[in-house]
């Protein structure tokens, strides 16, 4: 016990708090997914290779979903580059679903083949994935052999995993024994609202699966097991600081002997040891951390900043902040001062007004902004409110929509343009026979389509064009000029399905392109890491990698670049760098523009696993970050748009 402290809180009810281990299993930290699946990669080869030069087999546990993809990525580079052969590798994969096609596109057979297998020296038969395709009859004996087949090769030497946002492994859900061997199970409703962006709806996703059971898991000698993103924080803490239960399978790993999470700090975000340091030992103390503590203390005990008494703090584990800054006091100040700092409704900037504690800088009074967007309509549902504000305080603001977003059309939307179209050509007496051959081609597909077809290319134009013409009829009433309105449409997007490609050089072009042609002084992004399927995050990966590419020109340093996030999630209150108010009258205008966006609208293709509507996530975000900073004591405002200031 840190002497120091034990003087100043002498006797206090804080003790309680010191240097408690929340964690009940090692974890590492990384500050990107990359470098975390790095590091597996490179254990996975060192394994393989003192296999090799034992003579031995490498068994290999292996995972599906998106958690794993840059752990194989890495691993097809090394072959690639650095002569890594699979020769001597058996795999085991945990799972697949059931009834499944190995030919379907969300098969794991072919998801395997499309991350690994098709590019390493692997022999066929070594590869063992459970079988979707065999008869009911028969899974209980499939079950019985996989089992035997991983025993008699020694058992798994490492297993590599994702984790579930219900807390499953494999898909081991609420409820699987820790004595589970590989079985036929059925799959959690969460689970199945998550493989909708794989499946197109739920009624296509199966019910059930083939996994191998927490047993055949925990027989592996070392297991991996990664989390990257914000969305799976509140599973993660609860997996590594809960008590082990069958209702959150992933705790039975607590009991693994060689067993390490790995997360990024996203995925870390909800722990004990991140969210209040403070409540699990001593504190670095730096102005970040002062300020998440004071934000913290007057939320949780619903007390306005300039309020809190030295007693709050000692008696809610912050005696050692009391013990440095003496008394509250000082500290309230500071704290509600940098906060009342961030609120402006000038987010282009106050002209003519002292800036020292502004957000933005004065000068020049109008300045080049660029809005990206990486859907057709995150740019009114993020920010909608400051979107509007930008352009009503007279600056050049343009918006760019970074993909097409045409894989989230319904079909039935799809084919009432397509009527319109071949309509509006009939009464016009214009005989189009090439337009009426491919509509009738697209109507045909629609009519036969498959939960596991890819739309066809005619279909996926008209699904981008009416998504294009929402953000147009979007962006126009926010005030924009058409001139202003860019579709980046970036190749990496453009597979026809949920998956998607590797970011390329060709999607960095466009956007260092048209930073080049604006020039801007202020550029918003979307910095939302928690997006279900991930374009938000690969979308702003291009953007930094366009703004490290463009870092010599003149106006790159000189601009700002701020963060909103996504539908899914908003800044914490103490990261808040830009808090901009809206009216009532101007949330309504907000919601107007998202109403635009009609295909998206009453059950969007991949509504995520909020039954919410967008405009509706909107407002209710905005509110809560108004009454957050009103429960601070600030003023009191309808609603706030909130952002972040990327510092490279
Ligand atoms: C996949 C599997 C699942 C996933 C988990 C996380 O083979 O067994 O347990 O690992 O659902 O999925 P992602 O990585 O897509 O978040």
């Amino acid at each position: 016990m840190n002497t120091t402290i034990q003087k100043t809180v002498e006797n206090k009810p804080a003790l309680k708090y010191q240097l408690k281990n929340f964690e009940k299993v090692p974890i590492k930290l990384w500050e990107t997914p990359n470098e975390g699946a790095k590091h597996i990669a490179e254990y996975i080869a060192l394994t393989i290779r003192k296999k090799q030069q034992d003579g031995e087999y490498a068994v290999l546990g292996l995972a599906t979903g998106s958690s794993p993809i840059k752990v194989y990525n890495e691993l097809v580079r090394m072959h690639q580059e650095e002569g890594l052969s699979f020769s001597n590798v058996v795999t085991f994969n945990l799972d697949e679903y059931f009834p499944m096609n190995p030919d379907s596109l969300q098969s794991y057979v072919r998801f395997m083949n499309e991350y690994l297998f098709s590019h390493v020296d692997i022999k066929p038969e070594n590869i063992n994935i459970p079988k979707g395709d065999i008869s009911i009859d028969d899974v209980g004996d499939f079950c019985e052999k996989y089992e035997k087949k991983i025993e008699s090769l020694g058992g798994l030497d490492i297993q590599i995993l994702g984790i579930g946002r219900t807390g499953h492994i494999g898909f081991n859900e609420p409820g699987a024994w820790l004595s589970s061997k590989t079985r036929l199970v059925k799959l959690d409703h969460i689970t199945r609202v998550d493989a909708v962006k794989d499946f197109g709806s739920e009624d296509n996703v199966p019910y059930r699966a083939i996994t191998m059971g927490i047993d055949t898991i925990m027989k592996a000698k070392q297991i991996f097991i990664m989390a990257w993103g914000n969305h799976k924080a509140d599973i993660v803490r609860e997996a590594i600081e809960g008590n082990i239960t069958e209702i959150v399978p992933a705790t039975y790993l607590q009991q693994h002997s060689n067993v390490k999470f790995y997360l990024d700090e996203a995925a870390a975000s909800s722990l004990t040891k991140v969210k209040t340091p403070w409540l699990a030992g001593i504190c670095n103390w730096d102005e970040k951390l002062i300020a998440k503590a004071v934000i913290w203390l007057s939320l949780k005990i619903k007390k306005p900043i300039l309020k809190l008494l030295d007693e709050d703090y000692i008696s809610n584990g912050l005696s050692e902040l009391i013990a440095e800054y003496n008394s509250a006091y000082s500290l309230n100040i500071k704290i509600f001062n940098k906060l009342q700092h961030s609120i402006t409704g000038w987010p282009g900037g106050k002209p003519n007004a002292d800036d020292t504690k502004r957000p933005e800088r004065a000068s020049p009074a109008k300045k080049r902004v660029i809005i990206f967007s990486p859907h057709p309509d995150d740019d009114v549902i993020s920010m909608g409110g400051t979107f509007l504000r930008l352009v009503e305080q007279g600056h050049d603001v343009h918006v760019a929509y970074q993909v097409s977003g045409n894989i989230a059309v319904h079909d039935v939307d799809a084919w009432r343009y397509a009527a319109f179209m071949k309509d509006y050509a009939k009464a016009m007496g214009l005989e189009i026979p090439a337009l009426d051959e491919i509509l009738g081609k697209v109507n045909k597909f629609i009519a036969r389509k498959k939960s596991e077809d890819r739309d066809i290319k005619e279909l996926r134009l008209i699904k981008g064009i009416i998504r294009e013409e929402e953000a147009r009829s979007g962006a126009m009433f926010c005030g924009l000029k058409e001139k202003n309105i860019h579709f980046l449409k970036m190749p990496f997007y453009e597979t026809g399905g949920a998956r998607k490609n590797a970011l390329s050089q060709a999607d960095y072009d466009i956007i260092v392109d048209l930073l080049n042609t604006i020039k801007p002084h202020q550029v918003y992004a979307a910095g939302d890491l928690a997006d279900p399927h991930g374009t938000h995050r690969v979308c702003l990966d291009a953007i930094f990698k366009a703004f490290e590419q463009t870092k010599n020109e003149k106006w790159s340093k000189d601009c700002y670049l701020w963060l909103y996030r996504g539908a899914w999630h908003e800044w914490p209150i103490d990261e808040i760098e830009m808090a901009v108010p809206l009216s009532p009258d101007e949330l309504l205008k907000k919601r107007r523009a998202i109403f635009m966006h009609q295909s998206q609208k009453d059950s969007p293709v991949f509504p995520g696993d909020d039954k919410r509507e967008f405009w509706q996530r909107a407002e209710d975000r905005n509110k809560e970050t108004a009454n957050s900073y009103n429960t601070l004591g600030l003023a009191e405002y309808e609603a706030m748009e909130a952002f972040v200031r990327w510092k490279f």
